[in-house]
């Protein structure tokens, strides 16, 4: 593994991404042969931000593989509250244990906390971002129901503008030969232009459509998701978007016989509780595999300990990053990083666009 953090799926070569799921698959047919693989590891997870799922799926994959965890999800009661910054909390827990995760409100927090950080940091989820993890929990609930990741007509439908969940999977299955997606949303949660630019890029092909009934009939798989209520500047906004798009069983039934329709959770009104009795719907399995990916991927992490340190970008003080959402926004002595794409400079942090 070129580096030993997990802030973007897209760090790990298509190889060794494979070598995590095949590891995972094992793990969920012979769970307790892993039972002391992490024996004497600490993990510590910082959650920012509420979770219930990914918190405890990292929780209980640690657990299992024998380690012990640490952490906080209620930051008002740590010393963030007295106004601590993430660089000072990642340091001094990093001294502590052997692997960080992090879930943050702001975007490009993860990577920040990677470049303080003495051990493995794992992305966790940053702001409206990335989720790398739920993209590997997704990968190996692929692998498993649908029996591969190419070749696939991908739907992804709801907020697409601000879940992370879908930036991170279309980053990721963009790379796997021959799929192509189709983006289900109102104009104001469209699909960022970064990630079409970056599917595009990768020779992909995808159109965007407004109702779940005129793609449906076409796709593999169907990746709902809720309206980010969080991450909307008002009441207003989040009303006028909610409830707009609902899984039912009408609509199941245009559907192609071995669809596979998967939730990253919670769920709020996306998909109707019928839905669930389908032998398509396959989001609670889901939850499961993520555990097992987890467990795979915490014990890759934390065995490469003394692995070589991951290429930083490079520091860039000309770069400002405009992104209102952006950690460097909140934490001001963060060094300005770049990186270079087809369509200029954007932020090594939250990837926007300078301008
Ligand atoms: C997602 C998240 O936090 O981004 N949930 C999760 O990690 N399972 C999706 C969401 O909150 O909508």
């Amino acid at each position: 593994m070129a580096t030993r953090n997990l802030i973007d799926l897209n760090q790990l070569s298509l190889e060794e991404l494979d070598d995590i799921t095949d590891m995972a698959c094992r793990i969920s047919k012979h769970p307790t042969h892993y039972s002391s693989a992490c024996r004497d590891k600490l993990m510590a997870t910082l959650f920012y931000e509420p979770s219930t799922r990914t918190q405890m799926s990292f929780q209980s994959a640690m657990l299992r593989l024998g380690g012990k965890i640490i952490g906080f999800d209620n930051p008002g009661s740590t010393s963030v509250a007295k106004g601590e910054s993430l660089k000072d909390t990642v340091t001094v827990l990093s001294g502590y244990t052997d692997i960080l995760t992090i879930r943050h409100p702001v975007e490009g927090a993860a990577m920040a906390a990677s470049l303080y950080s003495s051990v493995p940091v794992v992305n966790a989820g940053d702001g409206g971002h990335l989720h790398p993890t739920q993209t590997l929990t997704d990968v190996v609930t692929l692998r498993n129901v649908a029996g591969r990741t190419d070749n696939l007509v991908i739907g992804m439908c709801g907020d697409l503008a601000n879940g992370r969940t879908v930036h991170s999977l279309c980053k990721c299955m963009a790379r796997y030969g021959g799929n192509s997606f189709v983006f289900i949303s109102t104009r104001t949660l469209a699909m960022p232009d970064y990630i079409k630019d970056y599917v595009t890029a990768c020779g992909c092909s995808f159109s965007e459509v407004s109702t779940i009934e005129e793609a449906i009939p076409y796709l593999d798989v169907l990746y709902m998701t809720r309206i980010q209520q969080e991450r909307f500047e008002s009441p207003e906004e989040y009303q006028a978007q909610k409830g707009v798009f609902v899984l039912d069983g009408k609509k199941m039934a245009l559907a192609k016989p071995d669809l596979c329709v998967l939730h990253p959770l919670p769920r709020v009104d996306e998909i109707s509780y019928e839905v669930d009795d389908d032998p398509r719907a396959y989001y609670f399995q889901q939850t499961l595999y993520g555990m097992y990916g987890r467990m795979a991927l915490i014990i890759r992490l934390t065995s490469e300990h003394e692995s070589r340190q991951p290429e930083k970008p490079r520091t860039d003080s000309e770069f400002v990053c405009r992104n209102p959402k952006c950690i460097t926004q909140l934490e001001t002595y963060l060094p300005p990083m770049s990186i270079d794409t087809p369509k200029g400079k954007v932020c090594a942090y939250c990837e926007h666009h300078s301008h």
